[in-house]
């Protein structure tokens, strides 16, 4: 058996497979080991009927989902650490959240908010001015966060009337063309999709831990600075950048948390240069960090914030809200679409706001528990490069030695599976795409976040071990 960390020896070693793993009757539950013969069937009929371009991660087939927990065919129950990739930030269908929609599906489904003007959009643009940074009060609602990163383009070109954008290679803000013009990642994202949008300049994010030269984080921030100022006062781009978009923590990445000096000299030299800092919260936003905005933590206020995900709790959102100036910019019927802020979603996110809100203060022993185990963890196995994360949003980055940290992005994979049989939904992400990114609810009760750790533990183990399934 591997080592084992101090405390995950002295706890009780979960069940295998077929018994539930418990550290006090709250837990995972295997009754066959996944996929069953019921998910494996769903996943037949996926091959003959959905497009081989949307790839599914997990093997299961799921009926259902509460609060922490999702559901599969077979009737096994996992801990849903992903949450549909960051999405159940208070847990699977919040009772309030679910009530509003159903209420609002009993009143008025659709109408167009480019139609009439109706309640609940105009109650969430009001409500995103509250919540929002200082300044930027004025929105527009959209299906999805890469809708959203769109529009948030669209918006800063009217206004500065400059077109091009800087965004970050190991950045992710979407699907959509000019989303996957925004980031550098080849497979799976941009490979055979292009050609993409010509106004965009990738630069560096500050990923302290592949620094080529080691430096420390301030100095790396400093470095990645300079880097963008070059860029953007290069002949070829000296008054033609509309924007900078960043995530103020990167999600697809690798859960980058940047160090805390990048921006607000990101901040500085926007300023300096009339470019819009577009920030894109649409997977660390809404709570995730233990902040309502994750850009808080840094002190920095953008232009425009772009938002998702969690922010109608579980209902397709994205969310573009900044100064009025910026906003007012398009022309009248510039922006839009058919079911942006649809009445249900906006009715959703109304009460998932408010859900989350609540739970905020939670996130810091959410946040203290994942540090210290998965420090612990990653401190006995050598495969782990790194820990990072911030609030409820932590990832395991596996090497293959941690002197060359050369990507190990099998054994982030074979982790993922082993967790699977164990009982937990994980998912992995990265650049090179060797992590395991933690998207826990923030309202996780802290004896299931110890169980599923342990159960993390033994997947690392398992799949050390080449038992990963
Ligand atoms: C930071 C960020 N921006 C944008 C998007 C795109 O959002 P959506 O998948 O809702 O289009 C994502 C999705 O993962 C994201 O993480």
């Amino acid at each position: 058996m591997a080592k084992r960390t101090a405390k995950r020896a002295s706890a009780k070693r979960p069940p295998a497979a077929g018994t539930p793993a418990r550290r006090d009757g709250l837990g995972p539950k295997i009754v066959v080991a996944p996929p069953g013969p019921k998910s494996k069937a769903a996943l037949a009929r996926k091959e003959k009927f959905v497009s081989n371009g949307l790839k599914v991660g997990l093997p299961i087939d799921l009926v259902r989902g509460d609060g922490p927990f999702v559901t599969d065919a077979d009737g096994n129950v996992y801990v849903d650490l992903g949450g549909g990739i960051g999405v159940h930030t208070a847990g699977h269908r919040p009772a309030s959240v679910i009530e509003a929609a159903k209420a609002q599906l009993d009143r008025l489904t659709h109408i167009c908010y480019m139609v009439s003007t109706y309640g609940p959009y105009t109650d969430l643009a009001e409500r995103f001015a509250q919540i929002a940074p200082a300044g930027l009060t004025k929105s527009l609602f959209v299906n999805s966060g890469s809708e959203a990163v769109e529009n948030a383009v669209k918006v800063a070109r009217a206004y500065t009337k400059r077109a091009k954008i800087l965004s970050f290679r190991t950045a992710f803000h979407g699907r959509t063309l000019l989303g996957i013009s925004l980031t550098g990642k080849e497979k799976p994202y941009k490979e055979g999709f292009g050609p993409f949008v010509r106004e965009v300049i990738l630069a560096d994010y500050p990923y302290t831990y592949r620094d080529p030269q080691g430096r420390r984080a301030a100095e790396v921030a400093k470095a990645r600075i300079e880097e963008i100022e070059r860029l953007i006062t290069a002949p070829d781009a000296a008054g033609f950048v509309a924007a900078i978009i960043a995530e103020p923590v990167q999600g697809e990445g690798g859960f980058i948390v940047p160090p805390k000096e990048f921006f607000p000299l990101l901040r500085k030299l926007c300023d300096a240069h009339g470019i819009l800092l577009i920030d894109d919260e649409v997977q660390a936003g809404m709570g995730r960090t233990g902040t309502m905005w994750a850009i808080e933590h840094w002190k920095t206020t953008p232009d425009v914030l772009v938002s998702g995900k969690a922010v109608a709790g579980g209902l397709p959102f994205g969310g573009v809200t900044g100064k009025p100036e910026v906003m007012d910019a398009p022309q009248p019927g510039g922006l839009g679409g058919t079911f942006g802020g649809n009445p249900v979603v906006c009715a959703a996110a109304l009460e998932a706001i408010d859900v989350i809100q609540a739970a905020i203060p939670k996130v810091a022993r959410v946040e203290a528990l994942l540090a210290k185990r998965l420090v612990e963890i990653g401190s006995t196995h050598p495969r782990v490069g790194e820990v990072r994360g911030i609030g409820a949003m932590w990832a395991l980055e596996f090497v293959k030695d941690r002197r060359t940290k050369e990507p190990d992005p099998e054994l982030a994979r074979a982790v993922q599976l082993a967790g699977l049989s164990k009982g937990l939904m994980l998912l992995t992400a990265g650049f090179y795409g060797n992590c395991v990114r933690l998207l826990p609810p923030i309202n996780i009760p802290l004896p299931l976040m110890e169980t599923a750790l342990d159960l993390l533990e033994d997947a690392l183990e398992a799949a050390l071990s080449g038992k990963a399934s």
